[in-house]
């Protein structure tokens, strides 16, 4: 198969769709690999590690389009990759469909094969290609409030963890899924004094098992909340409900209840966030302060870091590229059902039934 990795173009995009590390292994089984040069320097891959691991460097993204059957990439094609798009082409990467018009129906017209990574699925209905994504965002939601409590950014001036005889932070982790899960290990570790709540009595149970002494696991409710808001000094919103909006657990007037200089980092703003005066900021302009509370929305968390954040993706999304490299998109998805659920448009089709449901005059 010839398969096309080129740079990713969307504003702040430093992740890269395949490793040298990748490269080599589809190589090393008789595929071609373009690679558009400077691809891979925002994740620390030079051309040279890739032209090392056998692909072939293209100048421009236009060739890398030009000359692939299948194309891998991080973020979905923005307005000025449509018409690079040709029918039969096929496309593996992050689509989020369901928030574009535009690209669904570009897509739609292109007639190419788009398996978006959001939508495929493991055995026990997991979704594997988000959860990657997750974990850092998770992980980095504690690093990043632990700076913005600091006084020159604007903070109260508290340290996480304390010092001995000094009490640590109290932190309060909404939702303990994936971030949230990620983020009270994080801050535990630090040594603050974590609340995590979460409405699933079978997820409580199970962090019960896992998580350290210095994470009280709480039935999430309105009233729960309003009880800590005093005394947090750091929020971390983690909540999701599969397909639907966040719910605004902390309201406009509960923030009045929590300190100045406390923060809230609300990873759940790319479903429109959990604390109501959370609106999506960028890496450039991360924070704002309503009610003297610093707001940290960065939507795209994980671009933050994309040394962690491309190996972690293709960790998780390499397995699948082979698959599909080895045997052809249609076999691969006829092998592998979970794969299959990542089939989104097909040849001009909108296969995916939420998508199709969003967009019902289009199919
Ligand atoms: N900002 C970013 O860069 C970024 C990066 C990755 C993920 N995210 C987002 O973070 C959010 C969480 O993702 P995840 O992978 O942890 O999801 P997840 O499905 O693993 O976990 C969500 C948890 O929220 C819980 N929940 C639902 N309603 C709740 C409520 N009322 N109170 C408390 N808990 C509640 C669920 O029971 C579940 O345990 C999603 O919106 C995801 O898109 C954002």
């Amino acid at each position: 198969m010839i398969i096309g990795c080129p740079k990713e173009i969307k504003n702040n995009e430093n992740r890269v769709a395949l490793t040298p590390g990748g490269t080599l292994s589809l190589v090393g089984r008789g595929h071609t690999v373009y690679v558009q040069k400077g691809a891979g320097d925002g994740s620390g891959y030079t051309d040279a590690d890739y032209a090392g691991a056998g692909a072939e460097l293209l100048g421009t993204i236009e060739e890398v389009y030009a000359k692939s059957e299948t194309i891998v990439k991080v973020k979905e094609p923005i307005a000025s990759e449509y018409a690079l798009i040709r029918k039969g082409q096929f496309l593996f990467t992050y689509f989020h469909f369901a928030g574009s018009r535009d690209l669904t129906e570009a897509m739609v017209k292109s007639k190419a094969i788009c398996l978006a990574y959001e939508t495929v699925e493991a055995p026990d209905g997991s979704l594997p290609l988000l959860v990657p994504m997750s974990e850092v965002a998770g992980r980095m939601a504690v690093q990043e409030g632990a700076k913005y409590l600091e006084s020159p950014s604007g903070g109260r001036g508290i340290l996480l963890g304390g010092v001995p005889g000094v009490m640590p932070a109290n932190v309060l982790v909404l939702g303990g899924g994936i971030v949230g899960t990620e983020a009270a290990k994080m801050a535990s570790g630090l040594n603050a004094n974590v609340i995590l709540m979460d409405i699933s009595l079978v997820r409580l149970r199970h962090l019960a098992e896992i998580m350290p002494k210095n994470v009280t696991l709480i039935y999430s409710s309105e009233y729960n909340i309003r009880q800590q808001l005093s005394r947090v000094d750091l929020i971390i919103g983690a909540v999701l409900i599969p397909g639907a909006k966040a719910p605004h657990l902390i309201t406009r007037q509960m923030l009045g209840e929590m300190k100045k200089g406390s923060v809230v980092i609300d990873v759940a703003v790319d479903q429109g966030g959990c604390i109501e005066t959370c609106h999506p900021t960028t890496h450039e302009d991360p924070t704002y302060v309503v009610d003297g509370v610093i707001h940290y929305c960065v939507a795209n968390m994980p671009g933050a870091v994309p040394f962690t954040s491309t190996l972690a993706l293709t960790n998780a999304t390499f397995p699948y590229l082979l698959q599909i490299a080895q045997k052809g998109w249609k076999q691969a998805c006829a092998d592998n059902a979970g794969l299959a659920k990542g089939l989104n448009v097909v040849e001009g089709e909108i296969t995916y039934g939420p998508v199709a449901e969003e967009f019902k005059q289009m199919s």
